[in-house]
């Protein structure tokens, strides 16, 4: 094939495939088998391999990730990113007209009303019709460059439909979301394999497009709607021709619009939606925007110091029903934690029959009232788990007996402890209660954590049983006999009855591998994994990045843990605890021994003079020679560390223009060395 040729057919796959894309992804036709779909990536895949300077940026083959972000480049957006102010009721939404009528001096006008999609805001940047950039809304001002994330998913278009004539340079924003029914099938997944489960859809959506790994990302079917089309150029007269423009360039709309004519219209909008949008909208929903539609009409209507004065929110209350409450039942969570739960007869609410709801701790049931036999009131806002909201007392039936919160722990039976000043009840039996011990292998295990794979919640069971484990380092002294054949019960819904299956060769293989595998983790993930209270997932990665050995984390004490960027007095002290148990010390130890990551590797070549080896420095203010981002480097390069809050433990304060007084007088106060940009530069020999 000549190149030319190959230039000509690969534009004609990248056509024929954004075609079946969008039609299957938007309009959820598939006019192809998925084999033949396949079939047209594939050639264009190898026809960009043979031809890489066809490789082009708005290619299909772009969609499926790969690209590693270390972080995200901050943007600062063209036009920012402002939020919309909320309305509760019929009334404040007339006061909204009224604001509107007047500022318009008794001139007509029509509104333009959406769906509040509840996802995470996203700016789209297109240049010669190509997409350019993808970035978050972020403070609204600046946000993250998520160009790679952006683009797996399928519903962004890379490139606009051709025949479309749009300005050379333009924005469109819309609502990333992750559809409500894969949001629960994933869920349900992660539950039956003994995972926590993610609150909520919006969470979820949000976390993933902050994914540093754009593959991981390119496996969540993340979607989008969008709403909004911006230029300097004025191309649209209405809200209304700006919606059909981009519909018709190829951008996923949600067809729930509508133009009203008056504010009675959009009343009646309202009314339409407030219960179709759980049936007919795959994305959760707040309540509707309602948008003045004229630009011309916008622009003199103007906007407020945080929102557009064209436009508002209306927030649906939130969903509730009323259903009978036929007992609490109590989880143990993996910290000992006693959740109680209430036990409901099922009931509709927002789309999902809902049969147990959330009640948090003894104070909380108190707080309600509750008694067994009570109608309460459950409510669903955003997350996926409901809250019991109030008791019924009018239809409370007669002889029902005041609750009595457990005193023993249902699982294990050790007398339950509750700390002053904390709400909830704890199981101290850590070591013997099994939903603990279970818990935590399963915290560990988790792909986000050390990632050991074939290990369900039967078969650590089944280890546990048989005592082959008891902890989490454990895991790391299992044979190959210790797995081959090892019995474990699955559990039928019923709770006493299960049958008895064993693991064959090849699974009990595939788990030593993989535990083998994980020896490799980063240690951020391993510190995750311990299951340190309040030590989640981004705390893990800030403690590991600050101590880079676990050792030194574990010597460290309060005044140093809280030193460290983010970390409060709940964490350090927690962490702090942890690791001064005995039994921890000796596991940690172990872990060590078993050859697991508990260090960073040094980073890179060193390139730096290790003339700040172990010195602390915040800075504070406006630089002129080097930025911020980049003195933290340079204070990195050279072997010091970057803390944010001033203490009598802290080496240097590297003072820019306008720093704050506070920031100065506490450094007066604790004589701290204060140094400027330029002494800071000749500190370490870099002043040009
Ligand atoms: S328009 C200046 N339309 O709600 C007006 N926003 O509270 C820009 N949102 O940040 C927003 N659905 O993330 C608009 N149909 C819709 C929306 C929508 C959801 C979000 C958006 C915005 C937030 C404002």
């Amino acid at each position: 094939m000549t190149r030319e040729q190959a230039k000509k057919t690969i534009e004609e796959l990248i056509e024929k495939i954004d075609y079946y894309n969008m039609r299957y992804y938007q309009d959820s036709v598939s006019e192809i088998s998925d084999q033949e779909f396949d079939q047209l990536m594939k050639k264009l895949e190898d026809l960009e391999a043979q031809f890489p300077e066809f490789k082009y940026p708005y290619s299909p083959t772009q969609r499926v990730g790969g690209t590693i972000t270390g972080q995200f480049e901050t943007v600062i957006h063209k036009y920012p990113m402002l939020s919309l102010s909320n309305t509760y009721s019929e009334e404040e939404l007339l006061d909204f007209d009224n604001r509107v009528a007047k500022g318009l001096n008794g001139e007509s006008y029509e509104y333009f009303c959406e769906l509040k999609f509840d996802g995470v805001a996203i700016s789209l940047w297109y240049e010669n019709g190509i997409l350019r950039r993808a970035v978050t809304r972020g403070d609204g001002i600046r946000g993250d460059d998520i160009t790679a994330n952006a683009k797996t998913i399928k519903t962004i278009p890379l490139r606009v439909k051709k025949n479309v004539s749009l300005p050379r340079e333009f924005e469109v924003r819309g609502e990333v979301f992750m559809p409500r029914k894969e949001f629960e099938k994933l869920n349900k997944e992660r539950e039956k394999r003994g995972e926590d489960l993610f609150a909520n859809p919006r969470n979820f959506a949000s976390g993933t497009l902050k994914l540093q790994d754009s593959s991981i990302v390119a496996g969540r079917r993340l979607d989008c709607y969008m709403y909004y089309f911006l230029s300097d150029e004025e191309v649209i007269k209405t809200h209304e021709e700006g919606i059909h423009l981009i519909e018709k360039a190829g951008f996923n709309v949600s067809p729930t619009y509508e133009k009203c004519a008056d504010i009675h219209e959009v009343l009646a909008y309202i009314k339409k939606w407030e219960k179709r949008r759980f049936e007919e909208v795959p994305v959760d929903t707040d309540g509707i925007v309602i948008k003045v539609n004229s630009i011309e009409q916008q622009r003199r209507l103007g906007f407020t110091a945080k929102s557009p004065r064209w436009a508002i929110a209306y927030k649906y209350k939130p969903e509730n029903a009323r259903t009978k409450l036929k007992g609490i039942t109590f989880q143990v969570g993996r910290t000992g934690a006693i959740t109680p739960v209430a036990e409901l007869e099922p009931v509709q609410l927002a789309g999902t029959t809902v049969k147990r709801a959330s009640l948090h701790n003894a104070n909380e049931i108190e707080r309600l009232g509750l008694r067994i036999g009570d109608y309460v009131f459950v409510e669903k806002g955003g997350d996926i788990i409901p809250k019991v909201t109030g008791v019924d007392l009018k239809s409370r039936p007669e002889g029902l007996r005041e609750f009595e919160f457990i005193t023993h722990c249902p699982e294990c039976g050790t007398e339950l402890v509750r700390k002053e000043g904390e709400a909830q009840h704890y199981c101290p039996n850590e070591d013997g209660c099994p939903p603990q011990v279970m818990g935590r292998i399963e915290h560990f295990i988790q792909r986000s954590a050390m990632n050991i794979e074939g290990l369900g919640p039967e078969t650590i069971r089944g280890l546990l049983d048989k005592g082959k484990i008891h902890d989490v380092a454990d895991l790391y002294t299992l044979t190959f006999d210790d797995l081959n054949g090892l019995e474990f019960k699955i559990y039928s819904e019923k709770k006493d009855d299960y049958t008895i299956r064993s693991l064959r060769e090849k699974s009990a293989k595939n788990i030593i591998n993989s535990i083998e595998r994980s020896k490799s983790r980063p240690f951020d993930r391993l510190l995750f994994g311990l299951g340190i209270r309040y030590v989640g997932s981004t705390v893990a990665e800030k403690l590991a990045s600050y101590f880079k050995d676990i050792r030194k984390l574990a010597e460290a004490d309060y005044e140093e843990l809280i030193n460290v960027p983010e970390i409060g007095e709940m964490i350090a002290q927690s962490v702090q605890a942890w690791f001064a148990r005995e039994k921890n010390k000796k596991l940690i130890e172990r872990l060590i021994r078993y050859g697991l990551k508990t260090k960073i590797e040094e980073e890179k070549e060193f390139e730096g003079n290790r003339k700040l080896d172990g010195k602390t420095f915040v800075i504070s203010g406006v630089f002129n020679k080097v930025s911020r981002d980049e003195l933290k480097e340079l204070i990195k390069k050279h072997g010091g560390r970057v803390v944010s809050s001033i203490s009598s433990k802290l080496d240097y304060l590297v003072a820019g223009e306008n720093m704050g007084p506070a920031k100065k007088q506490k450094a007066q106060q604790l004589s701290i060395t204060t140094i400027s940009e330029d002494e800071f530069l000749d500190m370490i020999g870099e002043n040009d």
